[in-house]
């Protein structure tokens, strides 16, 4: 692991997710989670009171995941799809459960159809009040890439709106992109009361 990926995962992780309202105790769903730097620092601020479930279809990567979570001495880290279930979008989790969901650098591999179940799915899981953060790395203004390459952060917030959870703003911060510090736009919205999907 180099001193950068330390240093996010023990110091900066911490202050960008407790800064995005992140806290002890509380239950965050981190889809597409890679080899976990954001999950990390999730599970470092929830502690042994909350948990963080890590949905990650790349068993190679999972594993990297488990062994450095084991080398951090957390063992809050839930891995909820079994392997027959892991190339479908519908989550192996309870209705409304989870406190914070991230969607981080992810959302460029599904297609419209494909990005509206995992919002119908967050949706689902998220408790009322809950909080959905996605930083849509490879939009149009941001190193174009597969299925986002063609729209803007509007775009994005009008997609995901659509889907009944209320923006409440974005934001241009310091975060960790792939192997090292980068600047992005994060987006936020809440699942609010009686708005259920149907
Ligand atoms: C670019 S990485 C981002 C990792 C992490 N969220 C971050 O920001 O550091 C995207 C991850 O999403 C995973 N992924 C792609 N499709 C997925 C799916 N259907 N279910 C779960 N994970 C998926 C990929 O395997 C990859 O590890």
């Amino acid at each position: 692991m180099t001193n950068e990926i330390k240093n996010w995962i023990n110091r900066d992780g911490i202050t960008f997710l407790s800064n995005k309202g992140i806290r002890k105790g509380f239950n965050v769903v981190d889809f597409g989670s890679g080899n976990g730097h954001y999950t990390l620092p999730a599970a470092k601020i929830v502690s042994t009171e909350g948990r963080v479930y890590a949905i990650e279809k790349d068993k190679n990567t999972l594993r990297k995941l488990m062994q450095t979570a084991e080398k951090e001495g957390l063992s809050n880290i839930i891995i909820p799809i079994s392997p027959e279930q892991e190339k479908s979008l519908q989550f192996d989790l309870d209705d409304e459960i989870m406190d914070y969901a991230l969607i981080y650098d992810v959302l460029h591999y599904f297609s419209e159809i494909e990005r509206k179940e995992i919002y119908r799915e967050i949706h689902r899981i998220l408790k009322i009040g809950g909080i959905l953060s996605v930083y849509p790395k490879h939009n149009k203004n941001d190193w174009p890439l597969w299925n986002l390459s063609n729209m803007d952060l509007e775009d994005i917030i009008k997609e995901i709106t659509e889907m009944k959870f209320k923006f409440k703003g974005k934001e241009s911060v310091e975060l960790f992109h792939d192997e090292g510090y980068d600047t992005g736009f994060i987006l936020e919205f809440r699942k609010e009361k009686n708005q259920k999907l149907t």
